[in-house]
């Protein structure tokens, strides 16, 4: 396989409006951002994915785009967008932005034309049915932020399409030119400088509606063949799709190099596993951690000669790892760097999302009104109203809602967590006085020094980067433990998912055998003796001396 720069790359996601205020308005921004990135560098990250900065109505906080070639005023201007290009690349990071393309913002030019009349030049850049006969709306589909995902427009008649909220409707991919205005923005995006894309929900963009459907519909990969070849296929960047359907033969598709496509995927088969398969994650699913293994395992096997992985616990639109996966009380330390080793020693990118690296937590308002995501907002709303009680949606949305990922940054243990002078525009959590970036650098046991290291060490071990993967203990209840092996470089990865100790008993091959201890969240040992004793949530790395082995 050919080597990538983004094969031993590490990214860190940044969302803007929660990330750094500069100005004391509430709300994070670019020179914000550009204020951190020593911070960044210190941490160790190549690529910054910064999730949409564009100009927008903030419906979606910025997933919907109202002009994608000019940066919300909220957040900065394009001058500022190009000093953050400029002064990260001085630091060896890359930017990669947030391709939003499967709908825009209802305040773009193009619809704001389409809406005027059926025969506008614009009409046929989104998508456009009239109502049945008995005047409802064309399908039954629905919007994943709740209602139908058709909106009845009064002037014309008819209904526009629109998956995510009524103010995002979608584009009509089946039309060229809006094919072509997409990849002529990509360019000029390309052009200034930036490192690649994240593509938002970009396994829909094949939809047929006619047909029903609208994830991995045929039109899919040829959609991207044709970007591809358009935009960045000859430009050394990195892309990511957001793909919630991919299955590994799936994202094969996508990430096979030959394909042409992209780099790799999001793919969540390990975060749908904690969500109820009727009612999705608005009602939990205990973590299973062998059915987990099972997914982890079943990714890193078959994408190991074709494709490749992305690898993450976290993201805007995700609960806070610690919380999820860890124990946020007492074992909030050990357990964070936890799950940070048992992502980091496997095979493919991995994203750390901010907040990840000091150990960042859930937050619990108790009232609906201190919450701001448009997603978790919508679903109380028709669910309360269908019964649902206020008490369970509440659990729905501690355990999953968005707005985990999105409470600000949490720098030091000054007012608003040093986040913003300002009031922010979502509450600070309580626990910043406790957990911050402040008390991370400063203490050498934090977190923020664990994934440090484990960063560092992506860049010294090939074999962490390219190595075989095999699982370790398959059917053991609390141990999520593998193997990567390269040449004679031998890597074993030990993790205890419970508060519980747990005593391993280690298989033949793996008996006795010296080795330097890479990382660990306990005092580093320097063999696999006979059997272990795993302390609550321990974990470690340890490289195997060649010739012992
Ligand atoms: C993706 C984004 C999410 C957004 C949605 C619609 O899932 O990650 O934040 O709401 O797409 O753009
Ligand atoms: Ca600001």
């Amino acid at each position: 396989m050919e080597t990538k720069w983004w094969h031993d790359a590490v990214v860190y996601q940044i969302y803007p409006r929660s990330f750094c205020d500069a100005n004391g308005d509430g709300i994070g921004d670019l020179a914000g951002i550009i204020g951190k990135l020593d911070y960044l560098q210190t941490l160790g990250i190549n690529v910054i994915w910064l999730s949409p900065v564009f100009r927008s109505p903030m419906d979606d906080n910025g997933y919907d785009i109202s002009d994608y070639c000019d940066i919300a005023p909220e957040f900065g201007t394009l001058a500022e967008m190009d000093t953050l290009i400029a002064e990260a690349a001085r630091r060896d990071i890359r930017i990669v932005m947030d391709l939003v393309v499967n709908h825009t913002s209802d305040e773009h030019p193009w619809f704001v034309e389409a809406k005027k009349s059926e025969d506008n030049p614009y009409r046929d850049y989104y998508i456009w049915r009239a109502p049945q006969a008995d005047g409802s709306a064309p399908d039954t589909q629905r919007s994943y932020f709740g209602g139908s995902a058709w909106e009845f427009d009064a002037a014309t008649g008819e209904s526009y399409f629109h998956l995510f909220s009524k103010r995002q409707p979608d584009l009509n991919w089946a039309n060229t030119k809006v094919q072509q205005e997409v990849h002529r923005m990509m360019n000029w995006w390309l052009d200034r400088g930036i490192g690649g894309f994240r593509m938002d929900v970009i396994d829909l963009i094949g939809k047929d509606v006619d047909a029903g459907i609208t994830t991995n519909a045929p039109r899919l990969h040829p959609l991207l063949r044709e970007m591809n070849a358009a935009t960045f296929g000859d430009r050394d960047v990195l892309t990511v799709g957001e793909a919630w359907s991919a299955t590994p033969e799936i994202a094969k598709l996508y990430s096979d190099p030959l394909r042409h496509e992209l780099s790799m995927v999001f793919q969540f088969e390990h975060i749908t596993i904690t969500h109820d398969p009727v009612e999705g994650k608005w009602k939990p699913r205990a973590f299973d951690l062998r059915e987990f293994k099972k997914v982890i395992t079943k990714w890193q096997t078959a994408l190991a000669d074709t494709g490749w992985n992305s690898l993450f616990w976290c993201n805007h639109d995700l609960p806070r790892a610690v919380s999820k996966y860890g124990d946020p009380g007492r074992y909030r330390v050990e357990s964070a760097k936890m799950l940070a080793t048992a992502l980091h020693f496997l095979r493919g990118t991995p994203y750390v999302y901010q907040g990840e690296e000091i150990g960042m937590t859930n937050v619990r308002f108790e009232s609906i009104d201190d919450y701001r995501d448009i997603e978790s907002l919508n679903l109380y709303r028709e669910r309360t109203a269908a019964g649902v009680s206020h008490a369970a949606m509440m659990e729905g949305i501690y355990a999953n809602g968005r707005d985990n990922a999105r409470t600000p940054m949490q720098w030091d243990a000054s007012d608003n967590a040093g986040f913003s002078s300002g009031q922010p525009w979502l509450k600070v959590n309580p626990n910043y006085c406790e957990i911050n970036a402040a008390a991370a650098l400063a203490d050498r046991d934090s977190i923020f020094h664990h994934y440090r290291r484990l960063i560092a060490l992506r860049k010294a071990h090939p074999a962490i980067v390219h190595g075989d993967y095999r699982p370790l203990f398959e059917a053991h209840p609390q141990v999520f433990a593998y193997e990567r092996r390269l040449g004679d470089e031998r890597i074993v990865v030990i993790n205890n998912f419970t508060a519980q100790p747990v005593e391993l008993e280690l298989p033949a091959g793996l008996r006795g055998i010296p080795g330097k201890c890479l990382v660990s969240n306990y005092t580093p040992c320097s063999e696999l003796g006979n059997d272990l004793v795993l302390q609550p949530y321990e974990s470690f790395a340890i490289a195997l001396d060649a010739r012992a082995a």
